[in-house]
């Protein structure tokens, strides 16, 4: 009998928990990488879409915590207090630090409760303006006749740039050409690289498309199987497979997450207004204008995501061990 009193003063506590929830207090969605990089940009648009489909009056802030490829950002979230009011948007490099980083300070199929896989984005390999190359064999070229000479710009080990520089690398057997220079995200590094104080950089289309439209930098190719022929600029570069590159293939998926423990109902609540948000139509409208795809499949539910990222962190293992380069 006082078994079942406490379990249903617990689930009472649990449900007027989640009905209080979240009140006036914000919910801060954390980005381990500096602000107006692509991460960041995902994190606002989706903010923005989660203000309406929650409704409440909720109010989601975005704050920045870069560095060590994402992970100082993530443990952040790993250690907060797992009320619904702290959530993690990362990318691929939930799925790729784990081999990088022996000693990580979490376990990504452990320590957080998934919310949803929210949009897939393609990445773009891209040059100064300066660069002496305008078509891919001109830059491949380029880059072996200059092997040591040349440096390529990433967010740090594990983020998504510096995968994709790796594998790139790795791919045409142009191992340790050029010297790797980390910075806290995309957004610092591509303002180098329009400054021309970096040379080359891999990065996601929703941070190169309007440097790309602006002739701010040169681009070369796409990182998907096949070339972006629906996007109105990207069409016109061709992908790393077309260009001789086998099974190449690369792009960036963006999750949500939230501290392990979070309450069901809390975290039924935020993924339920996830998945309104990800058919908002402004939101599809400007995350597709700048080439990324919107997840409509199983991926949205928290089950799906983590089988999704568990297979991914099977899949990048082999992947970055093979480049034998490790963070720690
Ligand atoms: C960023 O938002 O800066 C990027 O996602 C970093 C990266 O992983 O390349």
């Amino acid at each position: 009998m006082k078994r079942l009193l406490a379990a249903a003063l617990a689930v009472t506590a649990l449900s007027t928990f989640a009905q209080g929830f979240p009140g006036s207090k914000p919910i801060s969605i954390v980005v381990p990488f500096a602000a107006g990089g692509p991460t960041d940009r995902v994190a606002r648009d989706l903010a923005e879409a989660m203000r309406k489909t929650m409704g409440g009056g909720a109010n989601f802030v975005v704050e920045n915590v870069g560095g060590a490829g994402g992970t100082i950002g993530a443990t952040k979230v790993a250690k907060a207090a797992p009320d619904g009011h702290t959530l993690l948007l990362f990318h691929i490099g939930m799925a790729a630090t784990p081999a990088l980083y022996r000693k990580l300070q979490y376990k990504p199929l452990e320590d957080f409760e998934y919310l949803g896989l929210i949009n897939e984005v393609p990445m773009t390999l891209i040059g100064k303006p300066q660069l002496p190359a305008n078509t891919y064999r001109d830059f491949e070229a380029y880059i072996r006749a200059n092997s040591g000479k040349l440096n390529l710009a990433h967010a740090g080990l594990g983020s998504a740039s510096h995968l994709c520089g790796l594998m790139w690398q790795h791919a045409v057997k142009l191992n340790e050409a050029m010297t790797t220079i980390p910075f806290g995200g995309t957004a610092p590094a591509m303002n180098a690289l329009v400054g021309g104080q970096v040379d080359v950089m891999c990065d996601q289309t929703t941070n190169t498309t309007g440097q790309i439209e602006g002739g701010r930098v040169k681009a070369f190719a796409v990182t998907t199987p096949k070339s972006l022929s629906g996007h109105k600029l990207l069409k016109d570069y061709p992908s790393l497979q077309e260009m001789g590159l086998k099974d190449f293939n690369l792009t960036i998926w963006h999750g949500l997450y939230a501290p392990k423990g979070t309450p069901a109902a809390v975290l039924a609540q935020l993924n339920t207004a996830m998945k309104a948000a990800l058919k908002d139509p402004a939101f599809v409208q400007k995350q597709e204008g700048l080439g990324a795809v919107v997840v409509t499949d199983k991926r949205m539910e928290p089950e799906a995501h983590k089988a999704f990222v568990a297979a991914e962190i099977a899949k990048l293992k082999p992947v970055i061990e093979a480049a034998g380069k490790f963070a720690d």
